[in-house]
């Protein structure tokens, strides 16, 4: 008697396949944070049971995932099967279309994890290889294909980058005491977590107080991996002289300001190598417009609650990571993680969805998603 297996209802392919797509995802998140505008991808060609090639797509403006793959493969590639986290394409960009590419290597099969999110092109590469009669599975660990490239689906769908608003509070809510100090809130492991995110993610942003009180690094702290462009959106341009933020020599920053605003010092920061832009007024919807025009897919914002609730009032946050220590600082005036956004009863709280709650060494992480009604 055959024992029953179970497989989720919504598995697509077998447990090979989901392997092979898993390493695939693995290969993509060797450039995280790196390929911007363009998303992760990882491709892997499989001949007789065996890995023959691989491949990821390093930068923008270099070769695709599954020209990389195919080279590896070389021959090897007829009659292979290739697994891709992403629909190939089948348009003339940069580089010419991997369709194409895929029909004349000879691979007989294609596994895809997700289909393109533009719905212009959706479907076209498939549709492609179909018509020379390869054959194409579609979906296989489409859920954590479409999770690595989150911030590249919202930018497609929305052109604008996906924001994301990441905090450490104490169990009572306030993200530094009332002096203004705040560090640290979080434990270390906690903090290794806030690293590894900034090196996912293109921007981060913080505003004058951030700098004035914290002087952050804002940097990803880990050999090799990528540093976010660090975003600093200061009205008035009242800036300490010297802050951490302002040695470009590890990861490059732009401080964003107003027309007009404190011409001294502007010109201070230029013969740092401080990028500075003035804008006729400075609002984090026209920061994420400029990011969005930058080529930017995901966006972390590190401000203190002044800042969060603009950003969130101007529908430039979709994303909640709030870690919570088991630590109580009180102070009616100590500073918590959202400022005011003009609500007056809970009926207008905003919600979160498809939320997480994980333990994070003697932390908590609260992960969600504001919910599109919200805006
Ligand atoms: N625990 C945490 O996760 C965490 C994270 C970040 C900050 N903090 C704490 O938060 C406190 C600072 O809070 P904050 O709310 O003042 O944060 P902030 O991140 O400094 O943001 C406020 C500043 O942003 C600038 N800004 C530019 N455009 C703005 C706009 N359209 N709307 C609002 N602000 C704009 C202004 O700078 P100018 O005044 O220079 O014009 C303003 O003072 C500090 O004590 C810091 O330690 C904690
Ligand atoms: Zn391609």
């Amino acid at each position: 008697m055959l024992t029953p297996v179970t497989v989720s209802s919504n598995m697509v392919g077998s447990e090979f396949d989901s392997l092979m797509m898993q390493r695939c995802l693995q290969l993509a998140r060797r450039a995280l944070g790196r390929t911007s505008p363009n998303p992760l991808v990882g491709a892997v060609i499989v001949k007789d049971g065996e890995i023959v090639g691989e491949g990821f797509h390093p930068c923008a403006g270099e070769p695709h995932a599954e020209v990389f793959a195919l080279r590896a493969a070389g021959e090897k590639s007829h009659g292979a099967t290739i697994y891709v986290s992403l629909e190939p394409c089948n348009h003339y960009g940069r580089t010419p279309p991997c369709s194409e590419a895929l029909i004349a290597a000879g691979v007989s099969k294609v596994v895809v994890g997700m289909v393109d999110p533009n719905p212009l092109v959706a479907g076209g590469g498939i549709a492609r290889l179909r018509a020379a009669g390869i054959e194409v599975l579609v979906g296989v660990e489409e859920a954590a294909c479409r999770q690595l490239n989150e911030g590249f689906i919202y930018r497609i769908l929305h052109k604008r980058p996906l924001g994301i608003l990441k905090y450490a509070m104490t169990l009572d809510g306030k993200i530094a005491t009332s002096s203004g100090h705040s560090a640290w809130i979080t434990n270390q492991e906690a903090r290794s977590e806030v690293h590894q995110l900034r090196a996912a993610c293109d921007a981060v942003i913080v505003g004058g107080n951030t700098v004035r009180y914290d002087n952050p690094y804002l940097t990803s702290h880990q050999q090799g991996s990528n540093n976010p462009l660090r975003v600093v959106m200061s009205r008035s341009l009242n800036l300490p002289e010297n802050a951490r933020i302002w040695e470009v020599a590890e990861a490059p920053t732009v401080v964003l300001t107003e027309v007009g605003s404190s011409p001294d010092f502007h010109k201070l920061l230029l013969e740092k190598g401080v990028e500075v832009l003035e804008f006729p007024s400075l609002t984090p919807e026209k920061v994420m417009t400029y990011l969005y025009e930058r080529g930017f897919c995901s966006v972390l914002w590190e401000c203190g609650g002044t800042l969060a609730a603009s950003a969130i009032a101007q529908g430039a946050v979709q994303k909640i990571l709030a870690f919570i220590a088991p630590k109580i600082i009180g102070g009616s005036h100590a500073p918590t993680p959202v400022g005011d956004l003009g609500f007056t009863t809970m009926t207008e709280a905003l919600s979160l969805e498809r939320v997480h709650w994980r333990v994070v060494g003697s932390d908590c992480l609260v992960e969600g998603y504001l919910s599109e009604k919200s805006h």
